[in-house]
Order: C-alpha cells, then structure tokens, then sequence
C-alpha cells in the first residue's frame, strides 16, 4: 500500500477542508498514478470532492464512524482496519491512502511507499497536517524529482520508502 499527498514546506496537506495549493500537474500525475487502483480516503476528504462524489475510475473506500453513511459509488468501512479488510484482495501496488489528516496517520505505518509533492512555501493557516516523514524512524528518501514551477509555487516529487516492511 502507498500514501499520496501534497504538502507545504512546514508538511501542511489543508486548511479549513480544503487543499493548500492547486497544481494542474501534480494533479494529472495523481490521477495516472491512482487510476484503476482502490483509494482509502476519510469522510471529510470525500465531502471536499466535486459533488461529494467519489473519484472515477477508481474503488473509493470511505471510512466513517456514522453507520448510516451511504454515498453513490463508495464503499463505507467503520475504522481504518476495516478499510483494509476491504481492500484485502487489490494488489499492494493498486492500494492508495489518499487522506486526510486522520486517515494518512491512521495507516502510515502499514504504507510501503509515500507519494510526496513537496511545495516549496509556507501556506498561512494551514489546520491539518502530514507526519515529518525526515523526523520518523525508518523512512528514507528514495527519489526526488526535478523542480516544477506551477502556480506561482515550485514543487518537488519526493518518493520515500518505508524501510520497516
Ligand atoms: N494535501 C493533500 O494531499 C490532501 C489530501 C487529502 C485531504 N487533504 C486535506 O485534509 C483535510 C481533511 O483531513 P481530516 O483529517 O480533517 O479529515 P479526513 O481524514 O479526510 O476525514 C476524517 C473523517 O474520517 C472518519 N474517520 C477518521 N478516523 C476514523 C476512525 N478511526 N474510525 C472511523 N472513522 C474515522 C470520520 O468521519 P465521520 O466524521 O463521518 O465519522 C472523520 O471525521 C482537508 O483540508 C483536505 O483538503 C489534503
């Protein structure tokens, strides 16, 4: 299983439920990368999509506590662990935690692999926030990507791996 996600220079992925930055080219690489595949996502990052509507062309697994969530296209898990009972029979490679807050550090640990894109400014109020994958144990930058100028920001593609599974 991998993790995705966009964080600024203080690893802030959002403010007030919404995305920090919009980057049309870390967009589309999302979408290449997650296409086909099983997304893991919480019930607030959902609620920030068009519509509330999962994301096509993909298995979208919602994790919620209220038992009588029920949305057009998702699966609904009570917890975490339910999340990957579900998603049991994607390959490990297909199997994407794509946020937010809670659930990113809620299944970290079990994460192979983080996506990053790494913006290079401090956005102002930030409220939710990526675990500083530099500070962990056992996580080591596997590669990082030439600079992208998009936006007025420029952003880096950081792979790491988790050196404990
Ligand atoms: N930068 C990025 O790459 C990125 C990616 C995704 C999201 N985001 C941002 O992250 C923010 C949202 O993150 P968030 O942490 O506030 O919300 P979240 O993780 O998307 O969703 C939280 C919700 O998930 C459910 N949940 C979480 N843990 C659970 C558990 N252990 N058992 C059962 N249900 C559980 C609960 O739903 P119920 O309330 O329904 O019970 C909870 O309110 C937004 O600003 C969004 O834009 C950023």
């Amino acid at each position: 299983m991998n993790a995705i996600v966009v964080v600024d220079s203080r690893w802030a992925i959002g403010c007030e439920g919404r995305l920090l930055f919009s980057l049309p080219t870390d967009m589309k690489r999302f979408r290449s990368l997650t296409l086909n595949g099983t997304v893991i996502l919480g019930r607030k990052t959902l609620d920030t999509f068009p519509g509330g509507r999962p994301l096509p062309k993909r298995r979208n697994i919602v994790i919620t506590r209220n038992v009588d969530f029920d949305r057009e296209g998702c699966e609904i898990a009570g917890s975490p662990e339910a999340a990957l009972e579900l998603a049991a029979d994607t390959p490990d490679d297909q199997l994407w935690v794509i946020g937010g807050g809670s659930v990113y550090t809620a299944l970290l640990n079990k994460c192979k692999r983080v996506y990053l894109t790494k913006v290079d400014a401090a956005a102002e109020n930030a409220d939710t926030f990526f675990p500083n994958l530099d500070k962990l144990p056992g996580w080591e930058i596997e590669a990082t990507s030439d600079p992208v100028a998009e936006n007025g920001v420029t952003y880096r593609f950081i792979d790491y791996i988790n050196t404990k599974l």
